[in-house]
Formats: structure tokens, sequence, C-alpha cells
């Protein structure tokens, strides 16, 4: 009986190991990524609110539904700055008090919960995008550092300070490299990213770039193996007949051209969003060409990393951008904002650009698009 029982454990133990892809941290192959061993083009989603659940069963139940459909990048929060810290146990990152230095919360309500995502991500095999500020005041973004960094009686712009203080910085990177410290070899973060959509309106296109340029150039010192993104809507593309347009215009005070083309940069990143910039749906598909050809000129990735429309009918709209990023050279892979399940609290986050699992949303954009991926690959195979 022993025999056959140890022939039969032993048999399990190879297919397991055969089934199980080793897990690696990710890297840019060309104009791909190379997630866990594969070059392909990879399907991914927005999920902000992951590290705010205080319930590791219902992360777990988030992860594994993403996992079990496909989805393999996932982006989500890596700040959540207060000026005031919470004490009824909800969850917060970094707190600015009016008086004092800025705390960076390391304990159980504060970035233990980053932590546990990122581990459950690795044994699933998903791979995370983690913003460390927002430039919105959603989870406090760069306005909640201001009274601590912030010269009120300047003239300067407070946004364009907050990039260019060295004050500000040197908070920022303390915090970024505490997450960053306890991830280092972690195969669940695909990129850091430096801020969520960052904008500088009426900057120099200088400010930001130049902030890129040192930011990530000092992420690459601390962290050399995972790689680094910007986190951008892709504004200010040059595109012939297009300058007075305002997403392809420097009103913002981003080029994404310069940005992508920083040299501790590892891809493009850009984002779409027709109710927000007064733009058609079919105004997108030649948005995503555009910027697959700035990222073919670098020869890096480009991310569709947000996209969405708030109409509840997205099928009609959104997966006519799905199959131009499937097959236009340079996009990498894409993620649709956002991913929508039901936790032990209720219905995640709904903001009308949520695509709940198992809808008629789901169907086309999750399950049809991944199979569409998927004959992609075989085609390239032949
Ligand atoms: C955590 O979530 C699970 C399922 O997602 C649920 O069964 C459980 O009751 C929750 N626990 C708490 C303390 O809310
Ligand atoms: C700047 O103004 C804000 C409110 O407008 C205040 O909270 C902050 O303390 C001020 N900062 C300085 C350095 O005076
Ligand atoms: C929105 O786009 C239309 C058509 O291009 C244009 O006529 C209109 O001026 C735009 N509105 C705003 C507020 O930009």
């Amino acid at each position: 009986m022993l025999l056959p029982l140890l022939l039969a454990t032993s048999l399990y133990a190879l297919l397991t190991v055969a089934q199980t892809p080793k897990r690696t941290i990710t890297k840019t192959d060309g104009l791909h990524f190379n997630i866990d061993g594969e070059t392909a083009y990879f399907p991914g989603t927005n999920a902000y609110w992951l590290p705010f659940l205080k319930n590791n069963s219902d992360v777990d139940l988030v992860l594994d539904h993403m996992a079990q459909a496909g989805l393999r990048i996932v982006r989500t929060w890596g700040f959540n700055d207060v000026k005031t810290a919470p004490t009824d146990g909800t969850v917060w990152f970094q707190s600015f008090p009016s008086s004092g230095d800025p705390v960076i919360n390391t304990g159980p309500t504060g970035l233990q919960r980053l932590d546990y995502i990122i581990r459950a991500a690795e044994t699933r095999g998903l791979k995370l995008i983690i913003p460390f500020v927002n430039n919105w005041a959603d989870y406090g973004g760069m306005e909640a550092y201001y009274a601590y960094c912030i010269d009120n009686n300047s003239k300067v712009d407070k946004k364009e300070q907050w990039y260019r203080s060295a004050k500000c910085q040197a908070q920022y990177q303390k915090y970024a490299r505490t997450i960053i410290e306890r991830h280092k070899e972690s195969t669940a973060v695909l990129a850091w990213e430096l801020a969520n959509e960052p904008r500088c309106k009426g900057c120099d296109t200088k400010v930001v770039t130049e902030w890129a340029r040192e930011t990530s150039k000092w992420i690459k010192s601390v962290d050399s193996k995972h790689l680094v993104a910007v986190g951008d809507e892709g504004f200010g593309v040059k595109v012939d007949g297009k300058a007075g347009d305002y997403s392809y215009s420097h009103g913002e005070g981003t080029d994404f051209a310069s940005l992508v083309a920083l040299p501790d940069i590892d891809m493009g990143t850009f984002h779409l969003y027709p109710d927000h910039w007064n733009v058609t749906v079919a105004w997108g598909n030649s948005w995503i060409q555009h910027h697959a050809a700035v990222c073919v000129a670098n020869n890096k990735p480009c991310l569709f990393e947000e996209y969405g429309v708030m109409a509840s009918e997205k099928c009609s709209q959104e997966t006519g951008w799905q199959a131009t990023a499937l097959k236009t050279r340079g996009i990498a892979g894409d993620q649709y904002w956002q991913y929508g399940d039901t936790v032990s609290t209720g219905k995640t986050a709904d903001d009308k650009f949520t695509v709940y699992k198992d809808t008629a949303n789901w169907n086309c954009m999750v399950e049809a698009h991944g199979k569409n991926i998927k004959a992609s690959k075989t085609a390239k195979e032949i």
C-alpha cells in the first residue's frame, strides 16, 4: 500500500508543480510585459478600494474572482492620506497633523492592509500597479501635504510647489520608501507608480517631467528590480491637426512623449474618459493608436490603464476600444475602470463606471474580451 501511495503522492506533486507557473518579477519584453515567463497581451482592471477593505476573507474572495476570470493586472491605491488620523478603525496610511511631523501608519489599519493585498496577489499570480499619491483630493492627495510643506505666501501655484518643494518630496519619498522596502522582492508588484493622474494645470510641462525624472530615478535606486510607471492620463500627445484638441494639448501640464522617454520610466500609461473629456466614443480608438505610436517609437509597452463610460450599457461602447487595444502594436494590456463585486459589507464602490461581476457588462468586457485575447495568442503562435 505504501509504494502506490508514495507513487500517487509524487505524481500528484509533479502535476501540481507543472500546473503552477513559476512566479517571477514582471519585466518588459520589447513592447510587451513578460508575466511569470509569458510574453503576451494581458487583461486587467482597477479596484482602488482593495486595501481599504478590512476583512481578509473579502480580499481573498475578490482576488479569487479576478484570477478565475483571467484578469492579470490589477491597479489599486497605495495612498490614503488624511489630515486627522481616524480613531474608529477606518483605514489610513499617512496623516498630516496640524502640528508636528506627518505620521506613516504601519499598523493593522494602515499599510498592513496593503501588505495583505500584495501577499494575496502573489499566490494567485495577480500583478499589481501601485501609485503613491493622488492628484485628486480623494484619499487626501497632494493637497493633504500642503499645510505641511507649501508656502502659503508664495505666488507660485500650490500644485506646482508640491512638485518642486524639497520638503514635500522628502516626505513623499519617505512614505514611498516605507512601502517599497516592504515589498522589494514581491512577484506581485508589476510596477510602482509615481501618482494617480499627475497634473499641473497651466504649468510648463518641465515641472511634471523633471519631477518624474527625479522620482523614477530615486525609486530605481531603492528598488532596481520592479518596473516604474508615471500613472498619467496620456495628455499632450503631439499629433498633426490635433493641437487645438484639449486632451492633445499641454493644458494640464503633462507631455506624454517626454514622460515615456524618461530613462527610468519603463512604460507609457494613458486613460480614456469620453464623459469627462467632451469627446465621442469613436474618438477613443485614435487616442489609443496615437499613444501606441509613441510607445513603439520608444520601444516600451503602453498600458491602457483606465477607461470607462458612465452609461449603464457599456458593451456597445467599451468593447470597441478593447478590440483596438488588442490589435494595436505597442499596447501591452488594458485595465477597465473599475471592478465590482459583492463582499460581506455589500456591493463594492459604484461610481457608474463599475462593471459588476456576472452582469451583461462583465460578459462582454471580461469574459468575451478574455476569449479574444486567448484567440489572438493562438493566432500569433501559428
Ligand atoms: C468577512 O467576509 C466573509 C465573506 O466575505 C464573511 O463571511 C464574514 O462574516 C466577514 N467577517 C466579518 C468580521 O465581517
Ligand atoms: C497654509 O494655509 C492653510 C489653510 O489655508 C493652513 O492650514 C496652513 O497651516 C498654512 N500653512 C502655513 C505654513 O502657514
Ligand atoms: C465639446 O465638443 C464640441 C464638439 O467638438 C465643441 O463644439 C464644444 O465647444 C466642446 N465643449 C467644450 C465645453 O469644450
